[in-house]
């Protein structure tokens, strides 16, 4: 039997979490990589059920001291925790306040931003779509959103990388390092607002809520980390489920309006987020299916099983682009759902599109077996995509 977050686990998931989705929905877990006890759930209606528990909160604050000195939440005792991570009410004002600059409507108005960016970087594509397409449009799309100029967007490419990296230190440096340059930035839109992401976020305002300044450092580095690892293996992930998948990879060809359909299918079968990194922490005791999550105890969402769950589609296990069920947990479910969704959506399907207008032909340049899986307890995608290009 397969361990959870074993080298063979990570190789691939899919058989270990289809047997925890059957026989234990609610797992305790002390993973190899944390001094720590987690209660990992894998079905879908548990986890939609749960994700809007009011016995589950999202404070870190709350957390045992075990998971605040475990290394597995990035930012414990930085000014990270200023964001989202807090109370109920400060939670919820922030998530209102973000999300109203972050409405599918304001984002459709970054199309012509995303669809240049990706037409010159499937220009420069030579082969790797991890490396040379995938994260240089996550970053370049969240960079330039924010109104960071181009010339820095390296620099938040290696904060965002090194941020979640296992190297505790270092991940701490990095959040630290990219908050002061937020920080910066944020003088800078004070006293010259421009139209983008950080003046919004300035400026957002409902009756007398608002975002204090650290709030907002807070939200925009939580911003940058949370949209590039995430979409930057949305499209390794689909290109690698549409070649598995022939005949809906035809289909999709034959009429690119399924474009919608198939991102929502990719974020379902092969999410980017096996485990959700947003880990919850029991206000009281929870029972649920004979196990007793205590008081204190630290939730996690296995996405990755809820989106296989056969309870809740039929094939689960098969990419279909025209299912009629839509409603995967890829982006979590409920009030503490990916803010950033519009976003990712919409990248999805330029980025998508694009690679498909472009290389009519592309195929893998490696033996699929030899494809190597990112070895990460949250994170599902490939270190790299070597294509053929035609
Ligand atoms: C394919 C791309 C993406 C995927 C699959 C994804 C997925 C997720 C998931 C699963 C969560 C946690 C939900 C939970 O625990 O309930 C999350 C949270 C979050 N996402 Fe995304 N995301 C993506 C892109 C983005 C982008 C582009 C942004 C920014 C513009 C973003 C910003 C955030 C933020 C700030 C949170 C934390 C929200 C909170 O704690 O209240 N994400 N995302």
């Amino acid at each position: 039997m397969t361990e959870i977050f074993s080298m063979e686990y990570y190789a691939d998931p899919f058989p270990t979490l289809a047997r925890l989705r059957e026989h234990e929905p609610v797992a305790r877990v002390s993973p190899p990589f944390a001094d720590v006890d987690l209660w990992l759930v894998s079905r879908y209606d548990d986890i939609r059920a749960l994700s809007t528990d009011r016995r589950l909160s999202v404070d870190t604050q709350l957390a045992s001291e075990r998971f605040r000195t475990s290394g597995l939440a990035m930012g414990i005792g930085t000014a990270w925790e200023k964001a989202f991570v807090v109370n109920p009410a400060d939670n919820v004002r922030q998530r209102r306040l973000v999300g109203a600059t972050l409405t599918p409507r304001i984002v459709e108005g970054w199309t012509a931003v995303i669809t240049e960016t990706v037409s010159t970087l499937l220009d420069n594509l030579d082969s790797d779509l991890v490396q040379e397409f995938g994260y240089p449009l996550a970053v370049t799309t969240i960079g330039t959103v924010l109104g960071i100029r181009q010339s820095d967007h390296e620099l938040l490419r290696g904060w965002a990388d090194t941020a979640t990296s296992p190297d505790r230190a270092a991940s701490t440096q990095a959040l630290t390092d990219a908050l002061a340059y937020i920080g910066e930035q944020i003088e800078i839109k004070r006293k010259r607002p421009a139209d983008d992401l950080l003046s919004l976020l300035l400026n957002a305002s409902d009756g007398d809520e608002r975002l204090d300044e650290e709030e907002v450092t807070a939200i925009a580095g939580n911003l940058l980390i949370a949209a590039t690892d995430t979409t930057a293996n949305f499209f390794p992930n689909a290109v690698v489920a549409l070649l598995d998948h022939p005949g809906q990879l035809a289909l999709l060809r034959e009429d690119p309006t399924l474009v919608d359909r198939a991102v929502e299918e990719v974020l379902r079968y092969s999410n980017p987020v096996v485990l959700s990194p947003g880990f919850r922490f029991a206000l009281e005791p929870i029972e649920l299916h004979g196990t007793v999550i205590p008081a204190g105890g630290t939730v996690g969402f296995f996405l990755a099983a809820a989106n296989r769950d056969p309870l809740a589609y039929d094939e689960p296990d098969a990419l279909r682009i025209t299912r009629a069920t839509t409603t995967h947990v890829g982006f979590g479910h409920g009030p503490n759902h990916c803010v950033g969704s519009a976003l990712a959506r919409l990248q999805g399907r330029i980025g998508l599109t694009g690679l498909l207008e472009r290389y009519p032909r592309f195929g893998i340049a490696i033996d699929r077996a030899e494809l190597r899986h990112r070895v990460s307890p949250f994170m599902y995608g490939f270190d790299r995509l070597p294509l053929i290009l035609g």
